[in-house]
């Protein structure tokens, strides 16, 4: 299939964004809101860089990776310079790393991301993913041995899906007490409009998760087995299912044994219907300290498509829920209460989701679908920019402007018409 480019002015914007939040070597999510490198930003940011410049692509995984744990674990967010525009900074969260770190990991879509950038030149990339490879393995091995005690994947903070404060969260959030987290002047609403962003209530709770880890000298034992939050999630149960398959599929390639890898990837998908709601007729998130589904449906769901794991039911969901709005793909159920089409991962369509699930998609020969959620996509950035959201209801942009994963994301995947995968 040819690819065509919709607008070379709007690549060579989203190359500028690119270069231009390039810190050396690490990428920024977007200047102001964001100032240091988030985990899987970065992911993504390597991938569009390789539409343009293989090298950078992977230096951008391995400073990621230059901050990986003893224990394996890759942070969330790796402070490099100090930014006093953002909070919680580096002494909020006290973990004592060099360079100086969060507490809590995000999706693990590296090794995915590492495979598409290693397809556009395999030669080239041998020896940086050969270096790269162990790494991202012992970061797979972190999940599995401290987070899938379930059968699937568990998560100690909303911050680690990714998807912060989507309404899956609620019912754990619920459970965590944030009346003693004292006080702190947030940052990120001097940013942007903060009828966008979690509300105070929600904020101090995030503390509250943040103080238990550091507490505990971040042991992670302890947080799973008496912090305040564990709840099973979807999106990343899928995500990792999907990066392990990537990761052996590079291994192989490297001569290594990946049936341990096989395995993981095998158990996942053998727990992954353990997530199905009947009530919700989706995959749902669970709340560990209760047992209860938070009976939410939203775009992780979907993102089983990107582990392969289908039920019959899927593809009425994903039309029912997606048919009820006009952009791309929505973080959460329309029909819900909790729906808010601006706010904060309670209703917008992100670009970024939307390329994730359109790789699965496609993978599974849902091509008019995978196609459906590109064009989407392109219309929202070619109307209004590189936003880092958007109101999925009427296009209108949300969140940090010059976002750097939007951007990534024109590049490798909603800027042509064409494959749903790979470089330019
Ligand atoms: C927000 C998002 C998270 C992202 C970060 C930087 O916290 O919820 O997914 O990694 O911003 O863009």
């Amino acid at each position: 299939m040819t690819t065509h480019r919709i607008s070379p002015a709007l690549d060579d914007q989203a190359r500028a964004i690119l270069k231009g939040n390039d810190r050396g070597g690490y990428t920024v999510p977007t200047d102001g809101l964001y100032p240091y490198q988030w985990n899987w930003d970065s992911a993504f940011a390597a991938w569009g860089f390789s539409t343009f410049d293989l090298d950078r692509a992977w230096t951008e995984l391995e400073t990621l990776f230059s901050a990986q744990w003893d224990d394996g674990m890759v942070p969330h967010i790796i402070f490099h310079k100090p930014d006093p525009g953002y909070f919680p900074g580096p002494e909020v969260w006290g973990t004592n790393k060099t360079p100086a770190t969060s507490g809590i990991s995000q999706p693990p879509v590296a090794a995915t991301m590492a495979r598409l950038i290693l397809e556009v030149d395999p030669v080239a990339g041998r020896e940086r993913i050969a270096a790269l490879w162990p790494r991202i393995l012992a970061w797979h091995r972190w999940w599995r041995d401290y987070r899938c005690g379930s059968g699937v994947v568990a998560i100690t903070h909303p911050w680690e899906s990714g998807r912060d404060n989507c309404p899956d969260w609620d019912i754990g959030m619920a459970g965590v007490d944030g009346s003693n987290v004292g006080e702190y002047t947030r940052r990120d609403t001097g940013h942007v409009d903060p009828s966008m962003r979690p509300g105070k209530d929600e904020y101090d709770r995030y503390l509250a998760m943040v103080q238990f880890g550091r507490a505990c000298g971040w042991d992670q034992r302890e947080i799973v087995a008496n912090g305040p939050f564990l709840m099973e999630d979807p999106g990343i149960t899928f995500i990792l299912t999907r990066a392990n398959d990537d990761l052996a599929a590079m291994g192989r390639e490297l001569g290594h044994d990946v049936s341990e890898i096989e395995g993981w990837a095998a158990d996942l998908r053998a727990a992954a219907p353990k997530l199905w709601n009947p009530e919700t007729r989706g995959f749902d998130a669970r709340d560990l300290r209760t047992g209860r589904f938070a009976d939410r449906i939203g775009s992780a769901a979907f993102l089983a498509y990107l582990a392969g794991v289908e039920t019959p039911e899927l593809a009425a969901r994903m039309d029912g829920i997606w048919n009820a709005v006009r952009y791309g793909f929505p973080s959460a159920d329309p029909a819900a209460e909790s729906f808010e089409p601006r706010r904060y991962w309670r209703g917008p369509s992100w670009p970024v989701v939307n390329a994730l699930m359109a790789i699965g998609l496609k993978d599974r020969g849902l091509d008019d679908a995978a196609e459906r959620l590109r064009r989407e996509t392109a219309e929202l950035i070619e109307a209004h920019g590189f936003f880092e959201y958007f109101d999925p209801t009427d296009g209108t942009p949300c969140g940090g402007d010059a976002f750097t994963w939007t951007a990534a994301i024109w590049l490798t995947w909603a800027g042509a018409d064409g494959p749903a995968k790979g470089g330019a």
